[in-house]
C-alpha cells in the first residue's frame, strides 16, 4: 500500500543528537537541541522536582484514572497565573479558557487547530512567523491547513532585531493577519524586542486589529526571573490585544520527556472563555482524549506550594545564571584570547537557551565534520551545551571556522 511513500528527511534538530550520541570521539559537543546540561554535560534534574517526584510516589490517594479533558484543573489554573499573573485582569474577569496540552508542541498544535476551525481569517488562513523561527512552526501550522508566511525578524549584519522590519510588515499586513510572536528568549536567534518596542507593536498590532499568537517556551530562562520573562504576554493581556498564549514546563522545569504545558485563549468575556473552551476541549477529545497525569501533577505541586515555588525560582535561576556566565566566558575567550574576526557582542546581548553565532551554513557544517560539534545549520547554539570542560575546544573550533 505504501509504494508512493517518499522517504522524509530526519528532524533538523533531533538528528543531531543522535549523531552525537553515535560519535565516540571523545571531545564531541552537542549544542544542538535546547535542552539544558550542568556543568558536567548531564541532563539536570530539579532538585525541587525531585522532591515533588518523592511526594507524588508516596501519596496514597492517586490512582491512574483519566483526567478531565481539558486536564488537572488546578495546574491549568496555576499555569494560567504562573503567565498572566496572579493580580491579571483576565483571570478576575474569568475571560481566560485554558486546556493542558502535550506540552509547548501541544499547545502550539491546539491552538493552530482552534484558529483554523474559528479565526475569522481574512482570506486565506496564513499565520505570519518570524524570520528565522523554530522549524517546528512551519510544520504544526501546515498541518492544519494554515500557510505560513515569514516577518523580517532578525539583522544579519547587526545580528540584532531587525526593529523596522518587523513593524513594516506588522503595518502592511492585512487587517485581522495572526502573528506568532517568541515571549521571550527567541528560538534560535536569542533576540528579543526590549520593552519599549513591545509596546510599539502593541500599539499596531491593536491598530490593525492583528492577533498574538504567543509562544512561551522559556519563561523563566530568559533572565531567570518568571515575572520579567513574562513582560510581553502581559503587556499585550493589559493592552486588549487579542491573544492566546501556549506554555511548556519542558526547559523551565526541566520536564522535556513528561510533555508538560497548557494553551491559555484570553477572550472579551466570561461568556466568550466559555465557548472557547468549551470548543477546545471537543477537539482535545478527538486528539488525546485526556492529557497525561504525573506531570501535571508534579508542576501542580510546585506552582501551589509557597515553599516548593521559591525552591524551584531558585533552581531557575541556577540554570539560568549557569547560561549567562558560559556567555561571558565564551565571548571573552573569542574577544580577549583568540582574538576572533568580527563583532561578537551579540553572544552576551542575546538571552535565553540559544546564541545565534551569525556563521554560515558551511562553518556550521565545518564544525560538524570537522570538530564532531554538532550544531544546527543555521548557526544556533545551544549555550547548555557548553561548560568548563568543553568550552575551549568549542571557542577554538568556532575560531578556525571563522577564519575559514
Ligand atoms: C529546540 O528548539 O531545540 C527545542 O525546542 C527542542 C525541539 O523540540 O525542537
Amino acid at each position: 500500500a505504501w509504494q508512493q511513500v517518499p522517504l522524509a528527511p530526519p528532524d533538523s534538530i533531533f538528528k543531531l543528537t543522535t549523531a552525537y550520541k553515535a560519535d565516540p570521539f571523545p571531545q564531541k559537543v552537542n549544542v544542538g537541541v535546547g535542552a539544558y546540561r550542568d556543568d558536567h554535560n548531564k541532563p539536570w534534574i530539579l532538585p525541587v522536582v525531585k522532591k515533588v517526584t518523592a511526594i507524588l510516589l508516596n501519596d496514597p490517594t492517586l490512582d491512574h484514572e483519566y483526567l478531565p479533558i481539558t486536564g488537572l484543573p488546578e495546574f491549568i489554573s496555576a499555569a494560567a497565573k504562573l503567565i498572566l499573573g496572579s493580580d491579571s485582569p483576565a483571570l478576575s474577569e474569568a475571560r481566560v479558557a485554558s486546556v493542558q496540552t502535550i506540552s509547548g508542541t501541544g499547545a502550539n498544535h491546539l491552538g493552530a487547530l482552534f484558529l483554523s476551525r474559528y479565526y475569522p481569517w481574512n482570506g486565506q488562513p496564513v499565520v505570519r512567523l518570524s524570520n528565522p523561527t523554530w522549524a517546528n512552526h512551519y510544520a504544526i501550522f501546515k498541518n492544519v491547513g494554515i500557510a505560513p508566511n515569514d516577518y523580517p525578524y532578525y539583522h544579519p549584519v547587526t545580528i540584532g532585531l531587525d526593529y523596522d522590519g518587523f513593524l513594516g510588515a506588522l503595518r502592511d499586513a492585512v487587517p485581522r493577519s495572526v502573528f506568532l510572536l517568541h515571549a521571550c528568549a527567541h528560538n534560535p536567534t536569542g533576540v528579543d524586542p526590549t520593552e519599549e518596542q513591545w509596546a510599539a507593536i502593541a500599539d499596531v498590532m491593536l491598530e490593525k486589529g492583528h492577533y498574538a499568537f504567543f509562544d512561551c517556551a522559556y519563561q523563566g530562562f530568559a533572565s531567570g526571573d518568571l515575572d520579567r520573562d513574562a513582560f510581553a504576554v502581559r503587556y499585550f493581556v493589559g493592552r486588549k490585544v487579542p491573544l492566546l498564549v501556549c506554555q511548556s514546563f519542558a526547559k523551565n522545569a526541566g520536564l522535556y520527556g513528561e510533555r508538560v504545558g497548557a494553551l491559555h485563549v484570553i477572550s472579551s468575556t466570561t461568556e466568550e472563555a466559555t465557548r472557547v473552551r468549551s470548543q477546545l476541549s471537543v477537539l482535545q477529545r478527538s486528539e488525546i482524549s485526556n492529557p497525561p497525569s504525573h506531570g501535571a501533577r508534579l508542576v501542580s505541586l510546585i506552582l501551589n506550594n509557597p515553599d516548593l515555588f521559591e525552591e524551584w525560582k531558585r533552581d531557575i535561576k541556577t540554570m539560568a545564571h549557569r547560561i549567562i556566565s558560559i556567555r561571558q566566558e565564551l565571548y571573552d575567550l573569542l574577544t580577549q584570547e583568540l582574538k576572533t574576526p568580527g563583532n561578537w557582542d551579540h553572544i552576551i546581548n542575546q538571552i535565553g537557551m540559544f546564541s545565534f553565532t551569525g556563521i554560515n551554513p558551511t562553518q556550521s557544517q565545518a564544525l560538524v565534520d570537522k570538530a564532531h560539534i554538532y550544531l544546527t545549520a543555521n548557526g544556533r547554539i545551544s549555550m547548555a551545551g557548553l561548560n568548563s570542560k568543553n568550552i575551549r575546544y568549542f571557542a577554538e573550533n568556532l575560531d578556525k571556522a571563522v577564519r575559514g
